[in-house]
């Protein structure tokens, strides 16, 4: 298949690239503005490889780039991840991710190029707030029905407050499924090639503070809980998409999956902390945090007989590992 991954070199486009390429019958063109710290690192990986062929080019160019390499299926990867940035540029949050994802779908559905999205648990809002929770030593976790089962594709996404970010992920998640492509509603991903801020991707962001001794501010009391997901699973879980789509697998378009590592990969910050031996600083809560999230992955295994495999503690391990070589971020 010839695949384009918009945010290529990303930290999901960087493995989600690494995995197709293995088929040496796939081609990919990665498109990705090189925006993200960490990201001009990432691209080294592939200066040798013929069948990448990539644009450095921000998403307002992407209806050129699709007219021109025509691709069999798109990888809509790249986005602005950071609730706060959204905070403090709602604007430019929009037009990164809610009409950079309108240009990508309506261009893709005049070649006839389905469109696989990475959407976000945050489209859930302020919503899981309302899930009754439990307090216990080390965490929070919801209570009632919800405890251990998590939160599914049907919960409501009409919510109050979602942030900025919330909003324009949940924009471009609608305008997925109105154009007949899958999206993938994905908690907190980690693993190889991921260079965590202090605003996305915490579990890489602790480890790197960690091994280069600096200081860690937890937001809220640090009992927030969420779920894991290894890269490997996911971009299994994408690579499988891809394929079935191609293969006229025409039930998943417009279908919803949510994507994490669900009740068994769940860790607080405490939890981390304790496990990676940090003492944070506390500061208070980020708005519209959410103090529990797992997700329920039932109907990825339902219609695609996929779960996630790698448990947290050996995914953490290899996080941590990576991370303390690559300590160029
Ligand atoms: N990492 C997570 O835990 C997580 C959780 C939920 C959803 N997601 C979603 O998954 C996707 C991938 O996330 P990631 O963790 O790999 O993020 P990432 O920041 O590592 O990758 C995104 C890539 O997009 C590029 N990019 C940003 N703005 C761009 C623009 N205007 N034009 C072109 N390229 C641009 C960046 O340079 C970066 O390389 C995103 O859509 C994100 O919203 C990630």
């Amino acid at each position: 298949m010839k695949a384009l991954i918009t945010g290529a070199a990303g930290f999901m486009g960087t493995n989600l690239s690494i995995r197709l390429l293995k088929n040496p019958n796939n081609k990919i063109i990665g498109v990705d503005s090189l925006i993200r710290k960490g990201s001009e690192e990432n691209l080294k990986l592939f200066e040798r490889e013929k069948r990448f062929k990539f644009y450095q080019a921000d998403i307002d160019y992407i209806e050129k780039i699709i007219k021109k390499t025509k691709p069999d299926v798109v990888y809509h990867l790249a986005a602005q991840v950071a609730v706060t940035s959204s905070v403090e540029n709602p604007k430019m949050d929009f037009e990164i991710n809610a009409l950079g994802t309108l240009r990508v779908v309506n261009t893709a559905s005049q070649i006839k190029a389905p469109v696989i999205y990475t959407s976000t648990n945050k489209v859930y809002g302020d919503n899981l707030n309302k899930v009754p929770t439990i307090e216990l030593v080390t965490r929070y976790d919801f209570g009632g029905k919800l405890r251990k089962k998590g939160i599914g594709e049907t919960f409501s996404i009409d919510a109050k407050h979602h942030t900025p970010y919330g909003c324009s992920k949940l924009t471009g998640d609608i305008y997925v499924r109105d154009f007949g492509g899958i999206v993938n509603r994905c908690s907190c991903m980690y693993g190889v090639h991921q260079h965590g801020t202090s605003d996305q991707g915490w579990l890489s962001y602790f480890a790197k503070n960690k091994i280069l001794g600096k200081e860690i501010t937890i937001y809220g009391d640090g009992k927030q809980v969420r779920d894991a997901v290894r890269d490997t699973d996911v971009t299994r879980l994408l690579e499988m998409q891809g394929k079935a789509l191609l293969d006229g697998r025409n039930e998943l378009r417009g279908e919803v999956f949510n994507v994490g590592g669900g009740y068994k990969n769940t860790i607080s910050l405490l939890e981390l902390c304790t496990l990676w031996d940090i003492k944070p600083k506390f500061k208070g809560w980020r708005p519209s945090d959410q103090k529990v999230f797992y997700c329920d992955t039932s109907k990825a295994d339902k219609m695609l007989n996929w779960r996630p495999e790698i448990d947290l503690k050996t995914g953490l391990d290899e996080l941590f590992r990576w991370t303390n070589r690559n300590q160029y971020t």
